[in-house]
């Protein structure tokens, strides 16, 4: 039995970065503020990080196949944009390390129905009508676990809608040291930072920004240009009060306290920045000063992505180089978790 208490479990590991972003739907505002802007800036940081499109997760409910490999490599083209350069992370698509879906199903056989059932994303995604959803919707959490620990990685930067499966993720490797007796897979760090770790819908400040709202003007898609951008800023639900004084004063205010948010998020600095300069003034002047804003930080990621997509040749590329040196980490950590298991190896 593994008797070291999960610090020093993780004081063995390297620190490493994972993360991933479904290549479902285009990307969003939420998306980019809550990972992908957070991932250049842990790259520019000097950490090593592995970055993957996690095209088996999409997969979980029907992708059309042409859409899917439109959104795989448009969602590449977004990471790049943002700041991540393939040749200091590894940028690839998650079916093109084979390591991910074998990891999987032995955290499959690790994970407890239980487990599985009170994910929160399971029961909204599933709802009334679980006898019909996908055995994958159900393992998701699994092969999540399996992306993670296969590179045993040590922190995984997302937004706080991922904090549940990533509690999961660490069950799932204290119960395997734990019956295998080792200290062989780190116990993961989330790490949810920052202003905009939940960006909600401008059309309603209690219901996160989604790529499943049908309502295109909840959110804010890196591919909208700046006139879009403008008019969804221009038209996001408010309340007829200012801007509060201080942050207090957002108290009850959810979709005044999100824009809040998103401006200190693009702008780099706190809520409480905002508010000491906004503080007081009409949602007729501080909109406008948002959507200057956002479009002024999101434009360039737009154009780069656009660019970017006229050669899909050189997305596929990146991804398969990516995912050759995903492998690399990868296979070994995986013989060994066989090994632990009693797999026989020849
Ligand atoms: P996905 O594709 O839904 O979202 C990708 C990332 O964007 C963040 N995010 C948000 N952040 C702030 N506000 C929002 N409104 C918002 N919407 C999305 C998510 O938190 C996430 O960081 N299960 C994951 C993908 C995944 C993964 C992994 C993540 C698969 N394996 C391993 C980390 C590690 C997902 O569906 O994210």
């Amino acid at each position: 039995m593994a008797e070291t208490a999960p610090d020093d479990v993780n004081s063995a590991f390297t620190p490493r970065v994972f993360s991933g972003i479904q290549p479902s739907g285009h990307l969003h505002l939420g998306n980019y503020l809550g990972a992908l802007k957070r991932f250049a800036e842990t790259q520019n940081r000097g950490v090593q990080s592995i970055y993957c499109m996690v095209d088996l997760h999409a997969i979980t409910v029907w992708q059309e196949p042409a859409d899917l490999r439109h959104a795989t490599r448009e969602l590449a083209a977004g990471f790049i944009a943002s700041g991540l350069d393939p040749a200091r992370s590894i940028l690839f698509n998650q079916s093109q390390v084979p390591e991910h879906a074998q990891l999987a199903w032995l955290f499959n056989c690790v994970a407890r129905m239980g487990w599985m059932g009170r994910m929160t994303q399971w029961k909204d995604k599933a709802g009334k009508n679980a006898e019909n959803a996908s055995l994958g919707l159900f393992a998701y959490p699994a092969l999540m676990a399996a992306d993670i620990l296969v590179y045993h990685a040590t922190h995984v930067p997302v937004g706080e809608d991922q904090k549940q499966h990533l509690e999961l993720t660490r069950d799932i490797a204290a119960k395997f040291n734990h019956d295998y007796g080792v200290d062989f897979f780190p116990i993961t760090e989330p790490v949810i930072e920052g202003a905009a770790t939940r960006v909600m819908s401008l059309r309603d400040g209690s219901k996160k920004m989604s790529k499943s709202d049908p309502s295109d003007m909840s959110r804010i898609n890196m591919t909208d240009d700046a006139e879009t951008i403008a008019k969804k800023i221009r038209k996001a639900k408010t309340d007829p009060e200012p801007l509060p004084m201080d942050l207090d004063g957002l108290e009850g205010r959810p979709e005044a306290r999100n824009l809040v948010n998103i401006y200190a998020a693009l702008a780099d600095c706190t809520p409480e920045d905002v508010i000491r300069d906004h503080g007081g003034q009409q949602f007729g002047t501080f909109k406008p000063s948002l959507a200057d804003l956002a479009v002024a930080k999101l434009a360039p990621i737009s154009s780069e992505m656009q660019q970017l997509m006229q050669d899909p040749a050189e997305i596929d590329r990146i991804l398969g180089s990516g995912a050759e040196r995903a492998r690399e980490i990868a296979a070994p950590i995986l013989e060994r978790t066989f090994e632990i298991m009693g797999m026989v190896r020849g």
